[in-house]
């Protein structure tokens, strides 16, 4: 039975959802980029699928800060979950956010230390993170790759969870987060 559709009150608003579906597709494409943009090294230049990653990820970072600001602003329904499973859920779930934010600012970072310019549509320019050159910036490089690693690890295991919902325990938490 959908308890949400009895208390009259969607699980996740219209936004929540729509914000979900767009940051997933978003990370689905940069995650393509990622693998197929030529190796960066010192003096690349940052045009073609390098030129995309950057744009897509002025766009991720966009779209991550709304969604966060409105999950702030609009708590959920929470799911009708055992202990185990409520714990399991909100942990991928944190970790997920941190993750969503940790491996954005750590591209941006890099792409600053190489005075590459971040923009939004190719128009809103965003604020460097560290000098041109900066040393940290360099190594940050390597944290974005690695951390890029635990996201999809944390991915993986969110899709599998919200499969398992669906086909094992058939209750009614991925219809949540569908249109
Ligand atoms: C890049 C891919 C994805 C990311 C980063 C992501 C991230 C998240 C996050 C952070 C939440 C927590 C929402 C909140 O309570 O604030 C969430 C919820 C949810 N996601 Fe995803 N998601 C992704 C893909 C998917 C896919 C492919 C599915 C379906 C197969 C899915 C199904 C769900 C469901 C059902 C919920 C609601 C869970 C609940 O009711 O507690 N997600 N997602
Ligand atoms: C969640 C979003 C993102 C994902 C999943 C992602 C994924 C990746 C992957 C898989 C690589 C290749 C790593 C390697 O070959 O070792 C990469 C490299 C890179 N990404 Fe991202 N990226 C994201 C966001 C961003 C953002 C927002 C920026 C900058 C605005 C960015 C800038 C870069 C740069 C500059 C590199 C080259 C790093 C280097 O080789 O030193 N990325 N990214």
């Amino acid at each position: 039975m959908n308890l949400n559709a009895l208390t009259q009150r969607p699980a996740y608003d219209g936004i929540a959802r729509l914000l979900h579906w767009l940051v997933a597709l978003l990370i689905a494409a940069q995650f393509v980029l990622g693998w197929t943009m030529p190796d960066v090294h010192r003096d690349t230049v940052p045009d073609g699928l390098i030129a995309w990653h950057l744009g897509v990820g002025a766009a991720i970072v966009a779209a991550v800060a709304c969604r966060i600001l409105w999950r702030i602003t609009h708590q959920p329904q929470p799911a009708e979950l055992t202990p185990t499973l409520s714990f399991i859920s909100r942990a991928t779930h944190t970790l997920l956010y941190v993750t969503l934010v940790a491996v954005p600012l750590a591209g941006w970072a890099n792409a600053s230390s190489r005075g590459w310019a971040v923009k939004l549509f190719g128009m809103v320019r965003y604020p460097d993170l560290t000098q041109n050159g900066s040393q940290t910036g360099h190594a940050l490089g390597d944290v974005h790759g690695w951390l890029a690693w635990a996201l999809l690890a944390l991915i993986v295991l969110h899709i599998g969870g919200a499969l398992f919902h669906r086909i094992v325990l058939k209750d009614d938490v991925l219809q949540r987060m569908l249109p």
